[in-house]
Order: C-alpha cells, then sequence, then structure tokens
C-alpha cells in the first residue's frame, strides 16, 4: 500500500521538474489563440501563480507591445494560468516584469550555454525556446531534442 501511494504522488510530482512539461489538457483555447502568435504558449509551469497574474495585470505594456484580450478571455486565460502554475520554492523570483528566462530555475538549466548563444542570429532571445528545444510547443525538452549541434 505505501510504496503504490508513493509511486503515484511521485507520478504527480514528476511533471513539474522533469524535461517533460505537457500542456494541461485542459488549456482553453483563449491560451493558444491569444498567447502563442508572437512566441510558442509558454507552459504554466514556468512562472508561479503570483507572476502570471502580474504578467496577465501588465499586458497593455507587455515587452514594448500591447497584448491585451477581452474580460472574458483575460480572466479564462489568468484563471488556467493560476490553477497550472509552478511552485516558487522550484522556480524562484522571476523579476520585475516577470520573465520564465530569469527564474532561478532556468538559468541552473542553462548555466552550461555559452553567452553568444542568446544572441545567436539563430536563437535571437532566450525567450524563444523553440529555437533549441524542437518540442517545445509540446512541452518537450529533452537534451535529446536539442535543434542546435554544437548544445547537443
Ligand atoms: C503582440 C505580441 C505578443 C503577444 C500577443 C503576447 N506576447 Fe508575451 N511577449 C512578447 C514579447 C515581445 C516578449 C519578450 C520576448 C523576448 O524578450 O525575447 C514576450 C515575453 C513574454 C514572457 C516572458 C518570457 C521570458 O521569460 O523572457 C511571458 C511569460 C509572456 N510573454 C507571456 C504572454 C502571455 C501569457 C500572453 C497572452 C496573454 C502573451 N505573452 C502574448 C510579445 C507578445
Ligand atoms: C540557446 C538554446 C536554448 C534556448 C533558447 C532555451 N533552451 Fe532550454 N535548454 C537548452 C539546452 C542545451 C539544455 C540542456 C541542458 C542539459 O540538459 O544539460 C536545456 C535544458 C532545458 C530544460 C531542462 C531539461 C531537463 O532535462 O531537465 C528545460 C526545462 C528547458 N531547457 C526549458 C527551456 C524553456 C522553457 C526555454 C524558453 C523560455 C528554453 N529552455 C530556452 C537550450 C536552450
Amino acid at each position: 500500500m505505501k510504496p503504490l501511494i508513493l509511486t503515484l504522488l511521485l507520478g504527480l510530482a514528476l511533471p513539474a521538474f522533469a524535461d517533460r512539461m505537457p500542456p494541461p489538457a485542459n488549456t482553453p483555447a483563449s491560451y493558444k489563440a491569444e498567447c502563442s502568435s508572437c512566441h510558442m504558449a509558454f507552459q504554466p509551469a514556468l512562472l508561479t501563480a503570483n507572476d502570471w497574474r502580474k504578467t496577465m495585470n501588465g499586458l497593455k505594456d507587455h515587452f514594448g507591445t500591447d497584448a491585451t484580450v477581452d474580460m472574458p478571455k483575460q480572466q479564462e486565460i489568468t484563471s488556467f494560468l493560476e490553477r497550472n502554475a509552478g511552485d516558487i520554492s522550484k522556480l524562484g523570483s522571476a523579476g520585475e516584469p516577470p520573465r520564465i528566462t530569469q527564474t532561478a530555475r532556468f538559468i541552473r538549466k542553462h548555466r552550461e550555454i555559452p553567452v553568444k548563444y542568446w544572441k545567436d542570429p539563430r536563437i535571437k532571445s532566450a525567450a524563444n525556446c523553440e529555437a533549441c528545444h524542437r518540442g517545445a510547443a509540446e512541452g518537450n525538452y529533452s537534451e535529446r531534442d536539442i535543434l542546435i549541434p554544437e548544445l547537443r
């Protein structure tokens, strides 16, 4: 009985920090429609609920763009992100305005990548996950699916 419960608990906890982070099955269509035109639809587990709330409250000036959505979608997307958000103890602070790429977890996972790659014309920005992770949109961050040959 005990080992079974442990296995179940581990199974539930694992996706939060493994290299597989599939988008939640209950992802509303509005999230994809409104949040994946300029960059990929980031998995909710990549930021804390508090940082998603800040992001969603600041869409009017979103990294130099206007990414506002209508009120029903604003509420739907915010509550989806909050419900599926990551844990502060694993992610760490995301800075102001919140950036996935500023979390301690992101920095730790990428610390072996030479600085020049973040500005490489093939990549342009650390937030451009799909430039390096072929399966990022499906939540696949496995080492085996890195597109840049020198980084494999
Ligand atoms: C009009 C274009 C546009 C839309 C629409 C948009 N974003 Fe962004 N987003 C940006 C830009 C530009 C950046 C900065 C990217 C960079 O630094 O490379 C960004 C960055 C982000 C980041 C920080 C990434 C990082 O770690 O550096 C998050 C989180 C984010 N967006 C969430 C969202 C969410 C949630 C939505 C939907 C409500 C959304 N975005 C819609 C343009 C957009
Ligand atoms: C410059 C290329 C590059 C970009 C851009 C990039 N990554 Fe990575 N990422 C890597 C490499 C290379 C590794 C493998 C490091 C290792 O496993 O030693 C990695 C590892 C990871 C891991 C850990 C996988 C594991 O096995 O634990 C996660 C999660 C991750 N990246 C998420 C992201 C997210 C989310 C973004 C965008 C916000 C992103 N990465 C942007 C290159 C990149």
